[in-house]
């Protein structure tokens, strides 16, 4: 390729809790990583995209006339986010040429799929002048994953990717939108992910499932005459009170996202008090939670949070976004982190003969153009 015109970072992301809430109207507080895609982009004066994975070793080409789903996962990421664009403001995408490195793990509940649809957006955008704000970005790069993708998922990957700030967590409401930037100082402590190198196939359909479990738990609560407008604002009196109505699973998504919800806003006082214990507490609530009440986690998981418990090295673990593998999220003393590294990536080998990996994660910026 010859020099890029533009030069885009896109970063993954981590959540520190608030799982599986952000499809259901509560907080979550996600940020961005220093993990991430860089995207090459050049126009070519034709009306076809040639786009190349340095990762797969993979190169096709999509010709603007015909912007339709395709077989290939990771083309749909491009398909996705070129019919958006599309559809809001046609004629305003010509042909491009574009080359993808990441060193983002896929699978890993990282979000390499929101880095990618944001990066794409974001890189079209200044190709283009679009005129793209960053909810636009976010809402092109979701509808992306709906439609082409097959994943829906709520907002969250999407605006932390686009709106991450370095050493900030985000507190965002998903139902406004409305964002609050809280100060990562977990000294003498840090964030370690620890990827199980698993990602089970039902993730994608028993992610929509619990979705669509809660659009009903929300609907058979509603039909008592009541009207909220999503799961984490009914309070929990009214939940209990209907219990009978609900088919068991159900009351127990719903109960989960309550109890997720609160644990949100009790990490958050938390961390702004400096109870990093209180705040390990919290996240290993969030696993118990998402294991025995969500039913998200799986065995790979829970043997790595399990692991945890027994000394003072780790002061909380959990899995963190979808589920069914991925990394769990630790927070873990700084001094102790090697050896402890050492010791989880034995015991993980022995029980599941698969490696781990390991990343010390820093808290990065959000979606930018380097050049
Ligand atoms: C995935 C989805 C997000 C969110 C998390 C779970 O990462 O893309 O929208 O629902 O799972 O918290």
């Amino acid at each position: 390729m010859q020099d890029p015109m533009l030069t885009i970072k896109s970063p993954g992301r981590i959540n520190l809790i608030g799982e599986h809430i952000d499809y259901n109207g509560g907080e979550v507080m996600p940020a961005a990583i220093d993990l991430g895609i860089l995207l090459k982009l050049n126009v070519n004066d034709s009306n076809t995209c040639n786009i190349h994975s340095v990762d797969y070793e993979d190169t096709f080409s999509i010709d603007l006339e015909e912007v339709v789903p395709s077989e290939i996962e990771w083309h749909n990421y491009f398909l996705g986010v070129i019919y958006f664009i599309q559809q809001k403001l046609p004629g305003s995408i010509k042909g491009f040429d574009c080359t993808i490195e990441s060193n983002l793990p896929i699978g890993s509940g990282m979000s390499s799929s929101a880095a990618l649809e944001c990066g794409i957006a974001k890189g079209l955008d200044g190709l283009f002048d679009l005129g793209l704000t960053n909810l636009d970005i976010i809402t092109i790069a979701r509808d992306a994953e709906h439609h082409f993708v097959g994943t829906k998922c709520g907002i969250m990957d999407q605006f932390a990717v686009v709106n991450g700030k370095k050493g900030h967590f985000m507190k965002l409401n998903c139902q406004t939108l409305e964002v609050e930037y809280v100060k990562a100082d977990l000294d003498p402590y840090e964030l370690l992910l620890l990827n199980t190198n698993v990602e089970h196939s039902l993730a994608t359909s028993e992610y929509n499932k619990r979705r669509s479990e809660c659009e009903q738990g929300l609907h058979l609560i509603n039909a008592q005459g009541y009207d909220f407008k999503d799961v984490a604002h009914i309070p929990h009196s009214i939940i209990d009170e209907n219990k009978h109505r609900l088919p068991v699973k159900t009351f127990n998504r719903m109960k989960f996202v309550l109890e997720e919800n609160q644990r949100t806003a009790m990490a958050n006082n938390a961390l702004l008090n400096n109870d990093l214990q209180a705040l390990g507490w919290c996240i290993y609530g969030s696993h118990e939670g998402l294991k025995n009440l969500y039913e998200v986690s799986c065995e790979e998981l829970d043997f790595l949070v399990d692991f945890t418990r027994v000394d003072d090295t780790v002061l909380g673990a959990r899995m963190m976004g979808g589920g069914f593998g991925g990394c769990t999220l630790n927070i873990i003393r700084k001094n102790k982190k090697d050896d402890f590294i050492d010791q989880i990536s034995k015991a993980y080998f022995k029980k599941f003969k698969t490696d781990l990996t390991a990343y010390t994660v820093k808290i990065g910026d959000g979606v930018r153009n380097l050049k």
